[in-house]
């Protein structure tokens, strides 16, 4: 079983898809762990998004993922880091395969609906920035 850290994107958020986006995920069979809303501050977006300290759009998406509440969830499943990211497909909407949430909601390379964890491990360190062990429920009759 593999967990990953989900964001719907402030532009996903203002045209009202965060739950769109979740049953999506949910009707893939990958299980709602956690989640909350939350306004992101400069600190957690720096942090999250350490590894594109170095690339030019760094400044933008800080401000970008910064500029309004996103809502934030960990799901788990067999695969669930690679399943995740193929379900929201390619970074680029204009390149994501049809039928992918990002080919259907996002806008352009930065304004593009969703996050999802990369790898395992990412996964496993982006969680920890925004959730406590508290926040994460185990999987069970209350949400399969
Ligand atoms: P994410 O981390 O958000 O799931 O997206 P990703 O793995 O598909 O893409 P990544 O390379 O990790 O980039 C992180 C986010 O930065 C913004 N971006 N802007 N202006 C640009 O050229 C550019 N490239 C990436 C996007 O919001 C992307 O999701
Ligand atoms: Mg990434």
């Amino acid at each position: 079983m593999e967990r990953s850290l989900v964001l719907i994107k402030p532009d996903a958020m203002q045209r009202g898809l965060a739950g769109v986006i979740i049953g999506r995920l949910q009707g893939d069979g990958l299980k709602l762990l956690a989640l909350k809303m939350l306004h992101m501050d400069r600190s957690l977006a720096e942090r999250h998004y350490a590894v594109h300290r170095d690339k030019p759009f760094f400044r933008d998406l800080v401000a970008y993922i910064t500029s309004a509440p996103i809502v934030a969830a960990v799901f788990e499943g067999e695969d669930a880091v690679e399943r995740i990211r193929k379900i929201m497909g390619a970074t680029d909407p204009a390149k994501a395969e049809k039928g992918t949430i990002r080919a259907d909601y996002g806008l352009d390379v930065q304004r593009n609906a969703t996050h999802a964890s990369d790898s395992v491990e990412n996964g496993r360190k982006e969680i920890a920035l925004f959730f406590s062990g508290k926040e994460i429920f185990p999987p069970g009759p209350t949400e399969s």
